[in-house]
């Protein structure tokens, strides 16, 4: 997806019509956001199932070692990398990018898990890195709905305008 694409995506609904556009475009098996809370990551949105890890403290998995970088991690093997926390029995390869404040602080991260291996080249993740500057500027608008809980249940989707 180009950015003009992916802007008007999260325009139209939000961080969920983001998240659901990058998923149905690249076929990925599961995206979510973490959302950071002091020293730990807590899941706000999820598409794709139900992860078992939703509270992570920065620098444990996968999800804590990019925020506690500040950098993307692409694992393309998760089977060899030892400080994987494992959501879903069949994910093979991992992408987390950090969303980052103006301060280059860690606000929070788009999670990508996928079922085959080495399934994250440039082309992905420059896209998702694009998503995340997206998120980021328009967090404000979206914090509200990333904080509360049961964000992307019943209520209309709320884009960031
Ligand atoms: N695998 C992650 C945990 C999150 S789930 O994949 C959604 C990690 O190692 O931090």
């Amino acid at each position: 997806m180009n950015s003009k694409a992916l802007s008007e995506a999260f325009k139209r609904g939000g961080a969920e019509a983001l998240l659901a556009s990058l998923k149905e475009a690249r076929g990925y098996d599961w995206i979510g956001i973490y959302v950071k809370k002091g020293d730990y990551l807590e899941l706000a949105l999820e598409l794709g199932g139900t992860a078992s890890h939703r509270k992570i403290r920065v620098g444990e998995g996968i999800c804590g070692m990019a925020a506690k970088k500040r950098q993307t991690v692409v694992v393309q093997d998760v089977e060899q990398e030892p400080n994987y926390l494992a959501c879903f029995p069949d994910t093979r390869s991992e992408l987390v990018i950090p969303i980052l404040g103006p301060g280059q602080e860690v606000l929070g991260e788009i999670d990508v898990d996928d079922d085959q291996m080495g399934r994250f080249g440039l082309e992905e993740r420059e896209e998702l890195e694009e998503a995340a500057r997206l998120l980021s500027q328009g967090w404000e608008k979206i914090k509200p709905n990333l904080f509360s809980k049961g964000y992307g249940a019943a209520s209309p989707a709320e884009g960031p305008k």
